[in-house]
């Protein structure tokens, strides 16, 4: 196993839309592997595979550390068939390190995915497990949580990110 290295903004592998996974072999179960040990290195509660440089339709999510009856998922091809509600929570990113904001997401979901073996399943989630998926899966489409927020927050983010940035180098 393997801490691989995270993509942070504005890195271009972040905004792609992510290819369907269709071999289910052993180099997937190495990188399903090593994106669980870098999610826990993190520590991160969800790591999406253009997260470590791979644009695959694949996420990890472990929630457990705040809800403990919420096992880790394995997130193969996941689309949203049905959701309702509404719930507002100040969501992070490994991405977007240093960065919080308050995002409107879907309280309840059924989404529906392949496993690590490739086996189809569905999930309902509500609340936190909710927000986490919806917030992998936007992931997967390119979308990061600024793309969640107001145009005014947006440009506030990026003027003062870019400043960061500056500072930095
Ligand atoms: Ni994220």
């Amino acid at each position: 196993m393997a801490v691989l290295d995270i993509k942070k903004y504005p890195s271009p592998v972040l905004k792609k839309k992510a290819a369907p996974v269709s071999v289910f072999d052993e180099a997937l179960q190495q990188l399903i592997e090593d994106m669980v040990e870098t999610m826990y290195a993190a520590p991160g509660v969800g790591l999406a595979a253009p997260q470590v440089g791979i644009s695959k339709r694949l996420a990890v999510i472990d929630i457990s550390s705040r809800d403990e009856k919420y096992p880790l998922i394995v997130l193969i091809n996941p689309s949203i068939v049905k959701s309702e509600g509404e719930i507002e929570f100040e969501e992070g990113c490994l991405s977007i390190p240093e960065y919080t904001a308050k995002v409107k997401r879907s309280e309840n979901l059924i989404v529906r995915a392949h496993d690590r073996a490739g086996t189809e399943v569905e999930i309902e989630a509500g609340g936190l497990l909710a927000i986490a998926l919806q917030h992998e899966i936007d992931h997967l489409d390119g979308l990061l949580l600024i793309d969640r927020i107001s145009p005014i927050k947006r440009e506030f983010f990026k003027k003062r990110y870019r400043k960061a940035l500056k500072t930095e180098k």
